[in-house]
């Protein structure tokens, strides 16, 4: 099978043929349907993550796929092969972008009816970290107001859709025709980010949920209520300014977590909501498609496919 691959940190991924992984028992062998790119993939190809998660090389790139059970290893009892399953693996073994990879059976969910097998391979780690951050650290809740920084990228675009599904105020920033997309996507305010300073344009809002880092995070802090929340992904917040602005502020390290998958593929269907696509790519074409995702101006999922 063909996947893409990197035989050390900062090595140029390359597509490589290589044998179709073995199964053991609680695993399930998923013929990939289409695997999504995340910045994760591109610290993890720097070397960035390596305390967190340790890789062996050779190691196959990817943690998020959608696709259908080919084989089911002993002791699986809820798959079926022809199965059509959405996964995110551990980083640390990764082998998403791939035509075929093991997943445990703890990291599969069905997947959605409402959105298209490929685009479903866009939901894991964005989504995920979106669900994670607003529903399980700041318990949003209806009549409330969030901001998200980068309403067009992965995590801000699930980000917005599952703030106003319960009923959340949503204003978002963006730049150029993110704006259009962070809009339409259920945003009641855009910023322009690049022209405008947030800072000055929103007040007291119960959540943020910063993306970005830096300066932003710090401009970030002026626009919560006291009492607020402050939810970042990029880098770990200032605890002296968040004490001094009197507001709880946590970085959401994202964690692989089948029931939360599940919930999410469910708010999917019961509320039509999208998988924002920014290309559709071939996985022989891998190179170009992990230099777009290091530009990090993505607007919304970068989807490879093996064929
Ligand atoms: N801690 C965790 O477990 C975890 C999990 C997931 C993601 N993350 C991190 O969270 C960050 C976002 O992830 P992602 O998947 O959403 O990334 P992404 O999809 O690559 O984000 C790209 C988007 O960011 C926007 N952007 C860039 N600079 C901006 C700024 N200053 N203000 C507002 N928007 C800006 C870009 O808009 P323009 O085109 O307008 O520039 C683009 O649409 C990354 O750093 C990622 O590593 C962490």
């Amino acid at each position: 099978m063909k996947a893409a691959r990197i035989g050390d940190y900062n090595a140029t991924p390359v597509i490589e043929d290589v044998p179709t992984p073995d199964i053991g028992p609680g695993e399930v062998l998923v013929r990939v349907k289409a695997s999504s790119l995340n910045p994760l993939d591109v610290k993890m190809q720097r070397g960035f993550m390596h305390a967190y998660f340790p890789v062996i090389f050779p190691y196959t790139l990817g943690t998020d796929l959608a696709g259908t059970i080919e084989h089911t290893g002993s002791n699986v009892t809820r798959w079926r092969e022809g199965d059509e399953v959405v996964a995110r693996l551990d980083p640390t073994s990764g082998g998403a972008l791939a035509e075929f990879a093991v997943v445990k059976t703890e990291y599969l969910v069905r997947a959605p009816k409402t959105v298209s097998l490929e685009e479903a391979a866009g939901i894991s780690t964005a989504a995920g970290t979106a669900w994670q951050a607003l529903f399980e650290v700041a318990d949003l809740k209806r009549g409330q107001s969030v901001l998200v920084h980068a309403g067009a990228g992965g995590v801000g675009s699930f980000a917005i859709q599952f703030a106003r599904s319960v009923g959340a105020r949503v204003i978002a920033t963006a730049s150029g025709a993110g704006i259009e997309i962070a809009r339409r996507l259920g945003a009641d305010q855009v910023i322009d980010y690049r022209s405008e300073n947030f800072a000055v344009k929103v007040t007291d809002v119960d959540v943020v949920i910063d993306t970005i880092g830096g300066d932003t995070q710090q401009r970030s802090f002026n626009v919560l209520r006291s009492g607020g929340y402050l939810l970042a992904t990029s880098a770990p917040p200032d605890e002296a300014l968040a004490k001094a602005h009197n507001v709880a502020a946590t970085f959401v390290f994202h964690a692989s977590d089948g029931s939360r998958l599940e919930k999410i593929v469910e708010a999917i269907d019961t509320s039509v909501l999208k998988v924002l696509v920014d290309r559709k790519m071939s996985l022989l074409n891998f190179t170009n498609a992990f230099e777009h995702q290091a530009s990090g101006r993505a607007r919304g999922k970068i989807i490879v496919t093996p064929d």
